[in-house]
């Protein structure tokens, strides 16, 4: 079954087609990173305007690349939520006209179980050797822009969320500390990039456990940190950037191993271990997460970067899975309305 979907939840253009769930045909992404590096950050009313422009040729180019037609899609994905408002706003337009017009199903997906379904991706650059058979019970870690929580994840679209960032989220604190210390946007990877040279030790920066064996995250107190630093320090030369850059990831990856081992201490039936969201690119993250990992706990992460971002194509996979477990409850449909909520099932 080929499910074509939509992605529009803030400063990428996205749609894909995905078979099965897991085969990707096509995963066209127009970023418009280069027009918000501009103001040093997404506004959100040129992001809607650039969103208008590009969605009827990203979806043409997909169909394309897919080498489909309209009669080959069974039914359309579409993100839902959460998001910027008027982001969402193009793309369930979109999504609502294509299944009126199309009479296709219209299966709404939660922006965050999107991410999540990026680890069983396959193709056009990943081989489908790559990528095994999920085993339930599993832990994930999500780490975006705007979320950051560990969720258990009982079976397919059956999710019991267990922590949460109580204030910035992972991907927003990389963002911030990359304006503070003039890195340009987006922060995560200028930050892990000049990290690589920096010395992670020369700052003592602050780790946020809260209380004895919370799963909450809280990542503002590192970021004033870094703000205080700088403010102390007369000359910001690049060797202060990449020291400065190296001690705040290592800060950041000190929790993620610490919240994750007593994630896992807490469940310990858990099978599986999963990264998802676009800091899950960030390659000092996996390697201190997998060298930490008890050897009975598969570790997963999405295989492809372009799958670790925002992208159209893990939005059709959780889709797929949504329609598998309910056949008869998607229906072509013109009322999908975006929603801020992160309300997870
Ligand atoms: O999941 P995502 O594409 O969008 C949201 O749903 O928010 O995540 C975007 C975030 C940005 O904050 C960006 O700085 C961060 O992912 N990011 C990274 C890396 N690549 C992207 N953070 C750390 N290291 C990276 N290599
Ligand atoms: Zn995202």
């Amino acid at each position: 079954m080929k499910i074509l979907g939509i992605e529009t939840s803030c400063d990428e253009t996205s749609v894909a087609i995905v078979e099965d769930g897991r085969k990707v045909l096509a995963n066209v992404i127009y970023s418009q990173i280069p027009l918000h590096a501009l103001t040093g950050g997404v506004v959100p009313e040129v992001a809607a305007r650039e969103h208008v422009v590009k969605m009827v040729p990203v979806l043409d180019e997909a169909l394309k690349k897919a080498k489909c037609d309209w009669d080959d899609i069974s039914a359309i994905a579409i993100t839902q939520g959460p998001g910027l408002i008027s982001s969402l706003i193009i793309g369930t337009q979109a999504a609502n006209t294509i299944s009126f017009v199309k009479n296709k199903p219209l299966i709404p997906v939660q922006h965050i179980v999107g991410h999540i379904y990026s680890n069983w991706l396959y193709g056009p650059d990943v081989s489908e050797n790559e990528i095994d058979e999920i085993s339930f019970p599993a832990l994930v870690l999500t780490v975006s822009g705007g979320h950051n929580d560990i969720i258990l994840m009982r079976g397919h679209h059956k999710f019991k969320v267990l922590g949460e960032t109580l204030d910035d989220a992972a991907g927003e604190a990389f963002d911030k500390v990359a304006r503070i210390l003039g890195l340009g946007y987006p922060g995560g990877p200028a930050i892990s990039k000049i990290a690589a040279n920096g010395n992670a030790s020369r700052f003592k920066l602050p780790r946020s456990f809260l209380e004895k064996g919370s799963l909450n995250f809280s990542f503002s107190g590192i970021k004033t940190a870094v703000l205080r630093e700088v403010q102390k320090h007369s000359k910001i030369d690049e060797q202060f950037k990449a020291d400065m850059s190296a001690s705040f990831q290592e800060a950041v990856t000190d929790v993620f191993v610490q919240k994750t081992l007593s994630a896992l201490e807490q469940n310990p039936k858990v099978k599986e271990f999963m990264l998802a969201g676009g800091v899950s690119a960030n390659t000092r993250i996996r390697s201190a997460l997998a060298a930490a990992l008890p050897l009975d706990v598969k570790f997963r992460f999405p295989k492809a970067i372009s799958y670790c971002t925002d992208n159209a194509a893990m939005i059709a996979a959780a889709g797929y899975f949504l329609h598998k477990l309910h056949p008869r409850r998607y229906k072509p449909s013109t009322n999908i309305v975006p929603t801020m909520s992160f309300e997870i099932y």
